[in-house]
């Protein structure tokens, strides 16, 4: 078990209200235009593609009764928010403007935000650095330089101490960038499937509920797929793509097939693998991606094949959390007009640079210690807190490694009772072990969210770059985040120049 809080609250509507597994279709959020595309003026060639998404408080129907409607945040509106689909090497502004009500109706902090693309090497003005934020009625534009390996990114609300309440109501969107070696290998269009899970507690009246348990995480009863509870998805008889996303606040999956065969892994927070792998079950933190391939092409017309969930965190006894969603395989011709249909690929991107990295590169190895301060219940990193970082008016750091230079960080997990999904932002890792941690075959491929279990230590090796600043490491369970589990390290030993980029100064 990880965590020893019993969970005090799930939800508490009545029980032929309370929506069952496998009742729902399954749907997928739309994907946003461009609302404009022009040539890049730095290389003529390439293109900027111009987004703009909206924040405003909305109402959903999330529940079977059509009665009742749900209170969300959303971006443009809707839970999850429109995924945005760009090309490597298309620089893409995003505009988002802050619409909300300036305090949250339900848990009544104030609604300020800020925008991070999670996977993205983001410069830190546009990186939705915690403490710069947007007040309502305000607009921040982001820009995304999409230079990386193709990847599952999401962009999620990450203002600092409210960022669990407002990603919980609903800002939360998938962003996938493609590119040519992807393109050729795995399968598109149609075929590759968005799937965010989450999970959620409702209120008689259909609002969402909300208990952090005491700032240790949120554990709802529903679990939700693409905002809808427990849906099904029609398949062919063929290979499916789904980029899975754990957006829950809190809660963590150990995913598997209910048939009991493998899935191909295929990629992992940072992208492709070097080669794909087998796996017939994984652990799947919050904020961790993983791309899977299911093959539908032995299964029959009718069959029904489940995603289940071994883990149960906290030990709460929820109904129906050992579901996520089902596949019902048809008996419709199958599209066979790309050969990804029936190719299960082995090589995917042997010349992967983060898989690539070599243990002696590193030049220096950095120890981090997790653990809850008994004195203050803070959630500590090395003992710091965000807090810290504030009262050094945002210049204290935990490591400052040269730029392009290469290091192994460790993460000890030794304060009993719980993990800790460990973020760093900017870079990609390789996670080379650790001590009461295997080498997990799901895991080989480049990460950005590290499952630091109980008592176990995980060993990262990491480039830092491609450019100079400050940037945020967290715990990815998000009321550890708020309370205060966040510090930060600086890329580049020299002093930043006033033009390079200062999370807390305007950006140009
Ligand atoms: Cu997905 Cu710093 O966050
Ligand atoms: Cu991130
Ligand atoms: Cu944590």
């Amino acid at each position: 078990p990880t965590g020893s809080v019993q969970a005090k609250s799930a939800s508490a509507l009545p029980d032929e209200q309370m929506p069952l597994p496998y009742r729902t279709g399954f749907t997928q959020a739309p994907v946003l235009k461009p609302y404009a595309v022009s040539r890049n003026p730095d290389d003529y060639e390439k293109k900027i593609n111009y987004y703009s998404v909206t924040q405003v408080a909305a109402t959903a129907s999330i529940l079977p009764n059509k009665n009742l409607l749900t209170q969300i945040l959303g971006y443009n509106g809707i839970f999850p928010g429109p995924t945005i689909r760009v090309e490597r090497g298309t620089k893409a502004y995003l505009r988002v403007r802050n619409q909300m009500p300036a305090t949250d109706p339900r848990a009544g902090h104030l609604l300020y935000s800020s925008t991070h693309l999670h996977g993205s090497a983001s410069l830190p003005q546009f990186d939705g650095y915690a403490s710069d934020i947007v007040h309502t009625r305000f607009a921040k534009d982001y820009e995304y330089p999409n230079d990386q390996p193709a990847r599952t990114l999401w962009y999620h609300d990450h203002a600092v101490h409210n960022t669990a309440p407002n990603v919980y109501s609903g800002l939360v969107g998938q962003y996938h960038m493609h590119d040519d070696l992807e393109r050729g290998l795995l399968p598109q269009g149609r075929f590759d499937v968005a799937v965010t899970i989450s999970d959620a507690m409702f209120a008689e009246n259909g609002e969402l509920g909300y208990d952090d348990n005491d700032q240790s995480g949120v554990y709802g009863d529903v679990i939700l797929v693409n905002g809808r509870p427990w849906p099904v998805m029609q398949v062919q008889r063929r290979i499916y793509r789904f980029r899975l996303l754990n957006g829950c606040v809190s809660r963590s999956f150990r995913l598997r097939l209910d048939t009991g065969d493998p899935v191909l892994m295929v990629a992992t927070d940072g992208g492709l693998m070097p080669r794909s792998q087998e796996v017939s079950q994984w652990r799947h933190a919050s904020g961790e991606r993983y791309e899977i391939l299911i093959d539908f092409r032995n299964y029959q017309p009718g069959q029904r094949i489940q995603l289940m969930n071994l883990s149960n965190d906290n030990n709460v006894d929820y109904n129906h959390t050992d579901k996520i969603m089902a596949f019902d395989v048809v008996d419709s011709p199958v599209d066979t007009s790309d050969p990804t249909w029936n190719t299960l690929p082995i090589e995917l991107d042997p010349g992967n640079e983060v898989m690539a990295l070599k243990s002696s590169d590193a030049l220096i190895r950095r120890h981090f210690r997790l653990k809850r301060d008994d004195r203050t219940n803070m959630w500590t990193i090395d003992g710091q807190t965000w807090a810290d970082v504030v009262a050094s008016n945002y210049q204290r750091i935990v490591a400052n490694p040269e730029l392009n230079s290469t290091e192994i960080w460790e993460f000890e997990n030794s304060s009993g009772g719980w993990f800790h999904p460990m973020h760093v932002h900017l870079v990609d890792f390789k996670i080379i072990g650790g001590e009461n941690r295997a080498n997990y075959a799901y895991e080989q491929g480049p990460k950005d969210v590290v499952y630091v279990g109980e008592g176990e230590t995980a060993h990262l090796l990491m480039k830092f770059g491609p450019h100079r600043g400050r940037y945020m490491i967290h715990c990815h369970n998000l009321p550890h985040e708020d309370h205060d589990m966040m510090v930060q390290f600086r890329v580049g030993t020299a002093a930043l120049e006033p033009s390079e980029n200062d999370p807390m100064k305007a950006g140009p």
